[in-house]
C-alpha cells in the first residue's frame, strides 16, 4: 500500500485527489491510500474534509513530510513553490509527483533531478497530455512511420482564459505543447517500449530536440504579463513548429497539425469525437530534368479517424506514478522531461524579452534519461488505465486532459489573495517569481 499526500488543494488539486481516491487499486501491486491533504487555506481544507472525511487535512507541509508513513507527495501548488516543496520532500526520502511545469527555472529543475537520482526516488512531472488517448494515438502514428518524414507542426491553444497574475501565457499554456512535442518528437522517443529500432521518418532511433526558439508576444490586458504568444521552435532534425497560445480568443481551440512527407494528422482536443484524423493528403514534387519542366502532384486520399480509448488522462497519470513508485521504473514524464520543457520555456521568455531574437537551447546534463533503477527502462503507462485493465472512462465534467484553467467558469475563488507579485523587466516579459514567494514554508 503506497501512502500518499496531496499538497495544494486549489483549482487542480481536487482533480488529483479525486483520481487518487478512486483509483482501481486492484490494478496496482499494493494499492494506494491518501493520508493527507495539505493546503495553506483553511477553507480549501474544509472542502476536502467534507468530501473525503477519512483523509486528514493539515496546513503543515512539515507534518506531512515528517510522517514516516507517507511515501509519496503529489504537489499541485503555484509554480514558484514547486522546487522548495519537491526538494524538501525528496531530501527526506519521499517520492514526488509535481505539477507542470516542474519548476520555475532550469536550475531548480536540474536540482530536483539530481536529488531524485541521488536518493533513488521517483520524480514525475504532471505532463498530463502525454497520458491522454489522442496524444498517445498520434505518437503511435508518428512512430509507425505512416506520416513519413515529419516536416512541421502547428498548434493553437487559445481561449478566453483565466489571466494569471504570476506567469505569462507561455508558462501556463505552452508547457502543454512543449511536453507533447517532447513526447512525440523529442527525448520522449527514448522510451524503449514505444520507439522502434529505426523508423523511416527520422524520429525513432534518434530523439529530436528543440535547439532554438523565437517568440513574438504581447501583453494585451495586464501590463507585463504576455497573454498571447507565437512560439517558434526549431528542432535539431530541421523540423519546425509553431505554438500559438493565448488567453484572448472568442473560441476555444486546441488544434494541432503534424505534417509529414506522406500523410498529415489533425489532433483536435475540443472535438466531441474523432479527435484524431489521419489525412492521406500530400504534395509530391518531381525534380525537373529540363529547364521548363517541373511537376507537382497533389494527392488527396482517405481521411481516417482512429478509434481512441477512453481512459481519463489523470487516472492514467496517477496509476503510472504509483506503478513507478512500486517498481522503481522511471516515469514517462520524468524529471528530465520536466527539465527539457523548462529549458525551452526559459529560452522562450528570453526571446520575448529580447525582441523576438533567436535563442539557442542547450541541453542540460540532467536532460537525458533519468533511470532511477539500474537497468530499468522508462515506463509507458498501460493502455486502458493500468495493467491491462479495460479503460476507465468518465471525465466528470473536468476539462479534457490538462485542460485546467482554461475556462473562466472554473476559475478558482479568492484568486487575488493567492497569486504572486510579478517580476517583470522593461521589455514587459514576465517570468515566474523566484522561490522567495510568500507561500513557501522553510
Ligand atoms: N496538468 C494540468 O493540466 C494542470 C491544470 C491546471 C493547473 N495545473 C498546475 O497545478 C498547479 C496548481 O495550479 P492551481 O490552478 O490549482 O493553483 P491554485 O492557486 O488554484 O491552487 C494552489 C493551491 O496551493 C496552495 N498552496 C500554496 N502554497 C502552498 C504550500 N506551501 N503548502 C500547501 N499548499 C499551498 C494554495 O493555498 C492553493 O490552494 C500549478 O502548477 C499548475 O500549473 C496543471
Amino acid at each position: 500500500m503506497t501512502t500518499v499526500a496531496i499538497i495544494g488543494y486549489g483549482y487542480w488539486g481536487p482533480n488529483l485527489l479525486r483520481n487518487y481516491m478512486e483509483l482501481p487499486t486492484a490494478s496496482l501491486e499494493s494499492g494506494c491510500r491518501v493520508k493527507y491533504v495539505c493546503d495553506l487555506r483553511s477553507e480549501q481544507l474544509a472542502r476536502a474534509q467534507a468530501r473525503y472525511p477519512a483523509v486528514q487535512t493539515t496546513s503543515s507541509f512539515e507534518r506531512v513530510i515528517d510522517d514516516p508513513e507517507v511515501e509519496a507527495v503529489v504537489i499541485a501548488t503555484p509554480i514558484s513553490t514547486h522546487h522548495p516543496l519537491a526538494a524538501a520532500a525528496l531530501r527526506v526520502g519521499k517520492h514526488v509527483f509535481v505539477e507542470k511545469p516542474i519548476a520555475a527555472s532550469s536550475a531548480e529543475a536540474a536540482e530536483l533531478c539530481r536529488l531524485a537520482a541521488g536518493g533513488g526516488l521517483t520524480l514525475m512531472v504532471g505532463h498530463t497530455f502525454v497520458y491522454s488517448p489522442p496524444v498517445r494515438k498520434v505518437k503511435q502514428i508518428i512512430d509507425s512511420g505512416e506520416l513519413g518524414e515529419i516536416r512541421f507542426v502547428t498548434s493553437q491553444r487559445v481561449n478566453l482564459g483565466l489571466h494569471q497574475k504570476d506567469v505569462s501565457v507561455i508558462w501556463d499554456l505552452a508547457t502543454h505543447d512543449l511536453s507533447i512535442l517532447d513526447y512525440w518528437l523529442g527525448d520522449g522517443h527514448r522510451a524503449p517500449q514505444t520507439a522502434p529500432a529505426a523508423t523511416p521518418h527520422g524520429h525513432g532511433a534518434t530523439p529530436d530536440d528543440v535547439v532554438a526558439v523565437s517568440v513574438t508576444g504581447r501583453a494585451c490586458v495586464r501590463r507585463h504579463i504576455p497573454d498571447v504568444a507565437f512560439v517558434n521552435l526549431r528542432f535539431r532534425s530541421g523540423v519546425v513548429a509553431l505554438a500559438h497560445v493565448s488567453w484572448l480568443s472568442p473560441v476555444k481551440l486546441r488544434r494541432t497539425v503534424v505534417v509529414g512527407s506522406k500523410k498529415m494528422v489533425l489532433y483536435d482536443d475540443t472535438a466531441a469525437d474523432e479527435k484524431v484524423r489521419l489525412y492521406d493528403h500530400g504534395v509530391h514534387y518531381t525534380e525537373p530534368t529540363t529547364f521548363e519542366e517541373f511537376e507537382l502532384t497533389y494527392h488527396t486520399g482517405d481521411i481516417v479517424a482512429p478509434r481512441l480509448d477512453t481512459t481519463e488522462p489523470l487516472r492514467a497519470e496517477a496509476l503510472h506514478f504509483l506503478e513507478c513508485v512500486e517498481t522503481g521504473r522511471p516515469p514517462l514524464s520524468d524529471g528530465a522531461a520536466g527539465l527539457r520543457v523548462v529549458k525551452v520555456l526559459e529560452a522562450a521568455e528570453e526571446s520575448l524579452r529580447g525582441d523576438s531574437c533567436l535563442v539557442k537551447v542547450e541541453p542540460a546534463a540532467e536532460c537525458g534519461p533519468h533511470l532511477r533503477a539500474a537497468g530499468g527502462g522508462r515506463g509507458e503507462p498501460a493502455a486502458g488505465g493500468g495493467r491491462g485493465e479495460p479503460a476507465a472512462g468518465g471525465g466528470r465534467g473536468e476539462p479534457a486532459a490538462g485542460g485546467g484553467r482554461e475556462e473562466p467558469a472554473v476559475a478558482p475563488d479568492a484568486a487575488g489573495s493567492r497569486l504572486h507579485v510579478v517580476e517583470s523587466d522593461a521589455a514587459g516579459a514576465t517570468r515566474p517569481p523566484d522561490r522567495s514567494d510568500r507561500s513557501v514554508r522553510p
